[in-house]
């Protein structure tokens, strides 16, 4: 096995070890899926693999949410963790880079991407975060914090979004509106968007029958 191969395994065991047991969405599997979508992305966009994976895996240690809100420790956890496995230093940094990058949210917070690398870690993770698994991992996020569904006496349009978003808390049904449907204009590469087209239709849909059921309009045709 190679070095690189080894230091691949390596972070892939610690990245398990590390998220096990998560409930809020941010499971070792949403990792896994980030993996496999940046990777599938990076051939069209001659993105260096081994970068990539290194990024996708460690993407979400740390994660400044569940850090006091410090938006430092995940490029730093990365850091520390590759310069144990000893990684060589132009992959360490260009890895702590994407996660700096990536961790730094919030609408109206443009996080641009400077290298390939970066460009399609972040469309994958933002991939994730849309489609029937969005819809799946917004609702468990929020039940995680004892939100409701939805409210509407606290509805998106009664709201100043941006605020809303940084302060959290609203109902779920909110969050679809705050942030997940504004990510399919924030791709990256050509093929994010492809996809990132059919993930935000099905969202739509997902929100025009949750309205219908709402109010009952599914039941009768009048
Ligand atoms: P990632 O770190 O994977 O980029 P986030 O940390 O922003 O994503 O959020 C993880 C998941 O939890 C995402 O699917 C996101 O939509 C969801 N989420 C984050 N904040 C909220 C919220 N206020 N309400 C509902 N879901 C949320
Ligand atoms: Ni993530």
């Amino acid at each position: 096995m190679s070095e690189r191969e080894q230091i691949l395994r390596h972070t892939e065991a610690y990245v398990r070890e590390q998220m096990r047991g998560e409930g809020t969405g941010h499971d070792w599997w949403h990792v896994h899926r980030v993996r496999g979508m940046a990777l599938r992305l990076a051939r069209d966009e001659s993105a260096d693999p081994y970068v990539v994976e290194l990024a996708a895996l460690l993407h979400d240690v740390a994660d400044h949410k569940f850090h006091g809100g410090d938006e430092t420790a995940g490029p730093r956890a990365a850091r520390e963790w590759l310069a144990r496995v000893d990684a060589d230093a132009a992959t360490i940094e260009h890895v702590a880079d994407i996660i700096a990058r990536l961790s730094f949210k919030g609408a109206g917070v443009p996080t641009p991407m400077s290298t390939p690398e970066g460009a399609v870690v972040q469309d994958a993770d933002r991939l994730d975060a849309i489609g029937a698994i969005g819809i799946a991992r917004a609702f468990a996020y929020g039940g995680s914090r004892g939100r409701p569904l939805h409210d509407p006496d606290d509805a998106p349009e009664m709201h100043d979004s941006f605020e809303r978003y940084k302060s959290g808390g609203g109902p779920t049904i909110n969050h679809f509106h705050e942030k997940l449907l504004l990510l399919r204009d924030r791709m990256n590469t050509a093929a994010a968007r492809r996809i990132a087209d059919s993930r935000h239709r099905y969202m739509q849909e997902f929100l025009a029958q949750f309205d219908r059921e709402w109010n009952a309009a599914d039941s009768f045709s009048d």
